[in-house]
């Protein structure tokens, strides 16, 4: 269980740069691209791709990960609070967000509102899982950078 743990662990956090990635360059596609071609289409659908695997990794992790733990003052202690519910709660915001944007941006007809569509919903979603991340700087909830 403590193998499965870590590759879980290892695989959910190297992943976080492939999604930053994604969002970050279907962002500035949606900003500076003057017709919506099929490499848009594809950045736009590895973006939704990285946070929907991301959540089937964490959905394991929830119930394997040892930072994950509903004893008695669980909500007073900031790293049980964070794994147990903020991070949970953020990154599910932002993954609904990302899904609404992509399926939206599928359904428009002119490339002006397929692209408006990913600006607001990828940017919202890109800025939500930046606060959510457990950053190493923050070192109370024992992150990594990979
Ligand atoms: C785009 C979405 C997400 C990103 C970018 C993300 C990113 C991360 C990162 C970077 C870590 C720290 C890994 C480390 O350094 O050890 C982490 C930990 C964790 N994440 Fe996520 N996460 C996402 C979504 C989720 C979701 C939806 C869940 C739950 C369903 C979840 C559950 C967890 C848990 C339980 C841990 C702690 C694992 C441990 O250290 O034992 N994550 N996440």
């Amino acid at each position: 269980m403590q193998t499965l743990n870590s590759i879980l662990n290892h695989s959910h956090s190297g992943l976080r740069w492939l999604v930053l990635l994604f969002l970050l360059l279907a962002i500035v596609n949606a900003f500076t691209a003057k017709s919506f071609e099929k490499k848009h289409k594809m950045i736009n659908l590895f973006a939704l791709i990285t946070v929907h695997l991301q959540l089937v990794i964490g959905l394991f992790q929830y119930f394997l990960s040892d930072k994950v733990k509903f004893i008695d003052g669980w909500m007073k202690n900031p790293l049980l609070r964070f794994y147990g519910m903020e991070h949970l709660v953020g990154m599910l915001i932002a993954i609904i967000l990302i899904t609404i944007g992509y399926s939206k941006a599928k359904r428009r007809e002119n490339y002006t509102d397929k692209f408006k569509a990913i600006r607001i919903f990828y940017t919202l979603g890109l800025i939500i899982i930046l606060l959510f991340i457990p950053w190493p700087f923050r070192s109370i909830l024992g992150g990594g950078w990979f």
